[in-house]
């Protein structure tokens, strides 16, 4: 279990989340998430600058496309430096493994490689809409499952999944199997537009390995003082 929330850094701008940091101790390494958004306004650079900064970097671009492409992207992303990021598991078995082999090939010597997670279904999909608008004639949690078993065939670390989905996945695929859950919110705060929300203490109860935890730090009058609860609360110290 990593210790540390990965907070997304759902901002527009760097700008933005230059203001957002100055409420971090400047050695507080932290472990953060840059989606689509910040990355297609800022390029790579916000990725070297983060990790110049000290932070570990899981870029969120939920790769599909044919396998060479994707292996290609692949090496890029591991050359940059990026320590974890994702694929769309709906891209194949044989993309997946591309996407793996680029991450390795662009690794350099004595570099960890990037994790690799794949996303099943995303969680903005129902049931109803996966089966009407991909034609898939089962459940949303069988579709999820078999997803999951794909990503382990092709050798990936794990999924991004609901907490709720995390202990079937492992039984299904292996222990070590990562669980990397989004829809966390600490006891007592706002829900937004997550549906099947969890607290942290019990996304960790459930088997999840790594949180995603965004408008409640980014949004907080007390950014990092919200982190630090949330920290304790995944690392069991809260009364969560
Ligand atoms: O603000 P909040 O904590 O809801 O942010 C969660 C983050 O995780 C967002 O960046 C969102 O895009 C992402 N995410 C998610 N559900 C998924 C995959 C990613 O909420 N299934």
């Amino acid at each position: 279990m990593n210790t540390r929330p990965i907070i997304a850094l759902d901002f527009p701008n760097k700008r933005q989340l230059e203001g957002f940091l100055t409420h971090f101790p400047s050695e507080e390494s932290l472990f953060v998430k840059v989606g689509m958004e910040l990355f297609y306004e800022e390029g790579p650079a916000i990725v070297r600058w983060l990790k110049g900064l000290g932070h570990d970097v899981f870029l969120d671009l939920k790769l599909y496309d044919i396998p060479n492409t994707v292996e290609m992207a692949m090496r890029r992303l591991a050359a940059l430096g990026v320590d974890l990021t994702c694929v769309h598991a709906a891209g194949g078995v044989q993309m997946m493994e591309a996407a793996l082999n680029g991450l390795k090939e662009g690794t350099s010597k004595g570099k960890k490689r990037p994790l690799l997670l794949a996303i099943t279904q995303l969680t903005s999909t129902s049931e109803k809409q996966m089966q009407v608008d991909q034609l898939i004639p089962v459940t949303l949690e069988e579709s999820v499952i078999h997803y999951a078993k794909c990503a382990a065939k092709a050798g990936l670390d794990g999924v991004v999944s609901s907490a709720w989905e995390a202990s079937q996945i492992k039984e299904s695929t292996h222990p070590e199997f990562v669980s990397l859950t989004p829809g966390i919110r600490p006891t007592g705060s706002e829900i937004g537009d997550q549906k099947r929300v969890v607290t942290p203490g019990k996304a960790r109860e459930m088997g999840a390995n790594f949180i995603v935890v965004g408008r409640p730090i980014t949004k907080s009058e007390t950014p990092y003082e919200s982190y630090l609860q949330i920290k304790k609360e995944w690392n069991g110290e809260g009364n969560d």
